[in-house]
């Protein structure tokens, strides 16, 4: 791993470790793109201001999400599959993280179940849910997250219908995943990667199948999930989940500044502004795009999150500089668990740790709560 210096270099390990068709599930967006590619070119374009001769001794990166101290504010986002970029993925995930001092967001649409990832953690891990058509379904999902003493539910908005993500479809991917003679192949040659695959039972999606009662095994698995996205989901879904829950909540996949406004009023605790890292409304604007604007427009109604796109920590900062409380990464977390398993992730958020912390510096800055836009260069305000 030492000389893995950027998530770029995670990103390269793990295109040669993993199968392609899994490696193209994670490194994919919607339609053309277009919003994928945007959300990390856009983070470019906000420039820093560089100080000198302040004091850069004694720095912090600690600070909180909604409340909970963090070692950053940087959590690990909620993504499907997460166990097929390796084996046992998400329970490796929650361990790094738990042990880095960041959050862990688990999927509904993991591989490894709510339970699974209860029983290798101490501390609470948060929880994402899709509300599914399948009410009850969605009762048990959140039943069994509060058993698990999970400490944040992350409830999705954008995912109301599954936009397309044609490398998916030429790739064959479904659940079961087709196995074509490329398919085939591409996994003979990564024995690494079969060898601990075919080692674990964690191969399913364990928070659906045998709990959905339509789900008995994976062959019903794809049928139902197409048809379960609830389409007709509304801020009145929203209330009921909140009273249902009770806790600390997240409503994740706000892009615009009224939504979010409305979600101030909803009484979650954080929205994450997401386009779900450009996977969803091909064409949208980049988070970081609209970061600003959302922030300025609810104040401090909400606590705000953002992702899609961050690649560094100076990425990092630049999204708390414009408004973010803290940050998400996927795709970085996912290159570095099919780089190397926990090693990779715990790998990439070191990256992030350190890119963070001499940018802060090199900003003029010790504590990572100072963060704002006096610190950015901005002469005619790009983004
Ligand atoms: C996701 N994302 C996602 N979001 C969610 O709420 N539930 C999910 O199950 C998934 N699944 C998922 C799978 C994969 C492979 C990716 C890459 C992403 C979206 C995710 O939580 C987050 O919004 C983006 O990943 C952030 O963008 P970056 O950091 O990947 O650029």
């Amino acid at each position: 791993m030492s000389m893995l210096l950027t998530i770029d270099d995670l990103k390269q390990r793990a295109r040669q470790r993993v199968p392609k068709m899994f490696f193209d599930y994670a490194d994919s967006g919607a339609l053309t793109e277009s919003t994928y590619r945007a959300n990390e070119e856009d983070f470019s374009k906000i420039k820093l201001r560089q100080r000198v001769l302040v004091d850069m001794t004694n720095r912090s990166l600690a600070s909180t999400m909604i409340g909970e101290p963090v070692s950053m504010p940087v959590a690990l986002a909620p993504t499907g599959s997460t166990g097929m970029q390796h084996a046992d993925g998400e329970m490796l995930a929650a361990q790094a993280a738990e042990e880095f001092g960041v959050p862990f967001t688990l999927s509904t649409m993991s591989i490894c179940s709510i339970e699974d990832v209860a029983s290798v953690t101490k501390k609470p891990f948060w929880f994402q849910l899709y509300v599914m058509t399948d009410k009850d379904f969605v009762l048990n999902l959140i039943d069994r997250a509060k058993a698990a003493k999970c400490s944040a539910l992350v409830l999705t908005l954008d995912l109301q219908i599954l936009a397309q993500r044609h490398k998916d479809v030429r790739n064959g991917l479904t659940a079961p995943p087709k196995m074509t003679i490329p398919n085939i192949i591409d996994m003979a040659i990564r024995p690494g990667w079969c060898l601990g695959m075919f080692g674990t039972k964690r191969r399913t999606f364990r928070n659906i199948v045998g709990h959905a009662k339509d789900v008995k095994d994976l062959s019903s698995l794809s049928a139902w999930t197409n048809e379960q996205f609830d389409p007709k989901l509304s801020w009145k879904d929203v209330e009921w989940i909140k009273e249902r829950w009770g806790g600390k909540l997240i409503l994740k996949g706000i892009l615009d500044k009224e939504d979010a406004v409305m979600a101030a009023k909803s009484g979650a605790d954080a929205i994450i502004v997401s386009n779900h890292g450009g996977r969803q409304l091909d064409g949208a604007p980049s988070s970081i795009s609209v970061l600003e604007e959302i922030a300025d427009g609810v104040g401090d109604k909400i606590e705000i999150h953002m992702d899609g796109g961050i690649r560094s920590g100076q990425d990092v900062l630049r999204a708390l500089c414009l408004g973010a409380k803290g940050v998400y990464i996927g795709r970085p977390f996912l290159y570095g668990l099919g780089a190397g398993g926990k090693a990779g992730v715990t790998t990439a958020l070191e990256i992030i740790r350190k890119e963070l912390d001499t940018t802060l510096a090199l900003c003029g800055k010790r504590d990572i709560r100072e963060a704002g836009k006096d610190m950015l260069y901005r002469p005619d305000r790009p983004l």
